[in-house]
C-alpha cells in the first residue's frame, strides 16, 4: 500500500486577521477530531498585518468553540503557494479573483470560493467582519464550520 501525503489546503481573505483564521481553526479542529491528516494553512492578499496575530474577535469567536488560535501570525500570500498546496480556497470574490490574477500559469493547485463548499450558499461571499460587531464573527464562524464539514468528507474522500 502506498502513503499519499495529505491533502494541503489553504484559506485566503484579504486581512489574515478574521475570516481565514477561523476557516484554518474550523478545519483544523474538524480534522483532528475525525484523525483525518491535512496540512492547513491561511494568508492574506494584503501585506497590512503581516507578523499580527487574528483579530481579538475572531480569537473570542474561536475560544467559544474551544480553539485557541492565539498563536496564530498573518502572512502574505506568495507565489509559492501555488506550488506547495494542493487547493487555495478564498473567501469572498475578490480574494478569488486577486489569487487568479497572480496564479502562475500551469500551476496544479485548485482554487475554489469557500461557500461554494455550502450547500445552497454557493457562489456567496464570507462577509467581510472587520468593520462590524461581534455578531459578524458568529456568522463567519458558522460558514466556516459548515465548509470544514464539506471539505472534511470531499478530502477524505479524494484520498
Ligand atoms: P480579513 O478582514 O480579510 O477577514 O482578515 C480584514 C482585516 C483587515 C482589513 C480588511 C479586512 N483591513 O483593511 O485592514
Amino acid at each position: 500500500m502506498t502513503s499519499r501525503p495529505p491533502p494541503r489546503v489553504l484559506f485566503v481573505c484579504l486581512g489574515n486577521i478574521c475570516r481565514s483564521p477561523l476557516a484554518e481553526a474550523a478545519l483544523r479542529d474538524a480534522a483532528e477530531r475525525a484523525s483525518v491528516a491535512l496540512t492547513i494553512d491561511s494568508a492574506g492578499t494584503g501585506s497590512w498585518h503581516v507578523g499580527k496575530g487574528p483579530d481579538p474577535r475572531s480569537r473570542a469567536e474561536a475560544l467559544r468553540h474551544g480553539i485557541d488560535i492565539a498563536h496564530y501570525r498573518a502572512r502574505q500570500v506568495t507565489r509559492g503557494d501555488f506550488e506547495r498546496f494542493d487547493h487555495i480556497i478564498a473567501m469572498d470574490r475578490q480574494n478569488l479573483a486577486d489569487l487568479e490574477a497572480m496564479a502562475p500559469s500551469g500551476a496544479g493547485v485548485r482554487l475554489s470560493l469557500l461557500l461554494d463548499h455550502v450547500a445552497g450558499l454557493e457562489g456567496e461571499d464570507v462577509e467581510d467582519p472587520y468593520y462590524g460587531g461581534a455578531e459578524g464573527f458568529a456568522t463567519t464562524w458558522d460558514q466556516v464550520r459548515r465548509a470544514a464539514d464539506t471539505l472534511l468528507r470531499e478530502l477524505s474522500a479524494s484520498d
